[in-house]
């Protein structure tokens, strides 16, 4: 395969970011399609951490392309300020290693001030997103009176639109959300620094996907989020503004259905998700508070504790066929380590009855009684592991019984956070 979109088939967080950066070093060219920085992709490179919002996971190779498509939400000074925390640890140093779309959305301040107040107000029935103005810069591109990077060319037209646009967020704070309002001129002057420094990567991203293609280079598409925060297919309204799947490739990034050759499924050995909403097999109490300290289940994006839960088959499933997945990367399975007996939710029960599938009406989910399967744990640490005959034969079987419940072969096993405690059954680019 040449194209290949990397997705996410929980709730988020499935280390996505470690698996693209991985592949990245057989690709030419990694893309952002959706999402704006709630997303926060953690990979560790010879011993040294990073946070990726907004940059794609390629950029820790020299020599690959970097895109954020157009269907991305781009606050422009957070973008800034990872290029620059990246330029100062010696990465992305070439202007031509990043290409922006003219046609991605602005995410501005009182995009993130309204969803903060809007969130505040909600109290009990708060989503609980990132606070990062994902959902309202969404709702303005929708509305068509978003601002994209294409506007900031003619910086007095832009200015004319953007103040018309604060005059109203204004008059909304104030009047319905009771929040403060945001400065014109202080947007203004950001906005200012924002074309200075950003025009320079700017670029019809599809037309430069398209001769990418055509000159069959490998394309990795690094999905932000997971397929249960899809805007359609997720868990609404506790989802994220966008669609995450697959399908968001298309309209993303500008490529025509056809081009893409084929999906990474993304999922942890167990599940978590950060914010509010059901969650089926949510592990509380001991076990879960265990589980999150060893895997180190705090938000990339906001520092909040992530909810811990058993693998759920049913989501995997869900999220694998929406997706059409050509294998699965299944990260964190050394987290599991030392937990007896291990769980796999296979099935779901309502009142005796039993559903293979998630209920059609989503607000069931937060009825619904798990069906587990139980298998014994193992004890040895796995994290040296690099060839599936070296695990601990239960870890082997643990892994057996996910792809036979989830129907998707496994195409790589997490055994570690750095980029190569990685156990590789398949390689996208090989096949
Ligand atoms: P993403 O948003 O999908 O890219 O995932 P995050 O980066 O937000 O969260 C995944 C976390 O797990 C990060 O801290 C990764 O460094 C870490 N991680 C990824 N794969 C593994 C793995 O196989 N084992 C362990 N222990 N940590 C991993
Ligand atoms: P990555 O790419 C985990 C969640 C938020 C909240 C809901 C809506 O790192 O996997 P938003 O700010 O998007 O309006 O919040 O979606 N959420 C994520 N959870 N990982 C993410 O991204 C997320 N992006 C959004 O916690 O519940
Ligand atoms: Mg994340």
């Amino acid at each position: 395969m040449k194209t290949v979109a990397v997705v996410g088939s929980q709730w988020g967080d499935e280390g996505k970011g470690k698996i693209v950066d991985l592949l990245a070093a057989d690709a030419d060219v990694v893309v952002r399609f959706q999402g704006g920085n709630n997303a926060a992709h953690t990979l560790v490179v010879d011993g040294e951490k990073f946070i990726l919002r907004l940059v794609p996971a390629g950029a820790l190779h020299d020599g690959k392309t970097c895109v954020i498509g157009n269907g991305a939400v781009v606050d422009p000074i957070a973008l800034i300020e990872e290029v620059d925390s990246l330029r100062s640890r010696n990465r992305m140093r070439a202007d031509d290693a990043l290409k922006l779309s003219y046609d991605a959305h602005l995410v501005m301040p009182y995009h993130r001030a309204i969803d903060r107040a809007r969130e505040a107000r909600l109290g009990k029935r708060a989503i609980g997103t990132t606070g990062f103005g994902i959902g309202p810069a969404y709702e303005d591109k929708m509305a068509r009176i978003g601002l994209r990077f294409d506007d900031l060319e003619n910086f007095a037209a832009f200015t004319e639109k953007l103040e018309y646009n604060i005059r109203e967020k204004n008059l909304y704070l104030r009047a319905v959300l009771k929040a403060k309002p945001v400065s014109a001129a202080e947007i203004i002057a950001k906005m200012k620094i924002a074309r200075t420094r950003l025009r320079r990567y700017l670029c019809d991203t599809s037309i430069y996907l398209a001769d990418a293609i055509a000159a069959g280079k490998r394309i990795l598409f690094e999905g932000a989020h997971g397929v249960m925060l899809d805007i359609d297919h997720g868990t609404y309204p506790y989802v994220t503004s966008s669609n995450c799947g697959a399908s968001a490739v298309f309209g993303g990034a500008g490529i025509a259905p056809g081009r893409l050759d084929g999906v990474l499924g993304i999922s942890k050995a167990y599940t978590t998700r950060v914010g509010g909403g059901p969650f089926p097999t949510e592990i509380k109490g001991r076990l879960g508070d265990a589980l999150r300290a060893e895997g180190d289940e705090f938000g990339s994006a906001t520092g909040r504790p992530r909810r811990i839960g058993w693998f759920d088959a049913v989501l995997v499933r869900h999220a694998a066929r929406l997706n059409g997945m050509w294998g699965l990367a299944l990260t964190k399975l050394d987290v599991l380590t030392g937990i007896d007996p291990v769980k796999i939710c296979v099935g779901y029960e309502i009142r005796g009855k039993s559903f293979a599938e998630i209920p059609a009406n989503r607000r069931m989910l937060d009825k619904v009684k798990p069906v587990y399967e139980e298998l014994p744990g193992w004890s040895d640490d796995i994290s040296d592991v690099r060839a599936l005959a070296d695990l601990p034969e239960a870890a082997r079987r643990y892994l057996e019984r996910i792809e036979a419940a989830t129907g998707v072969p496994l195409a790589m096993v997490g055994v570690g956070a750095a980029r190569e405690a990685t156990i590789v059954l398949r390689n996208p680019f090989a096949d």
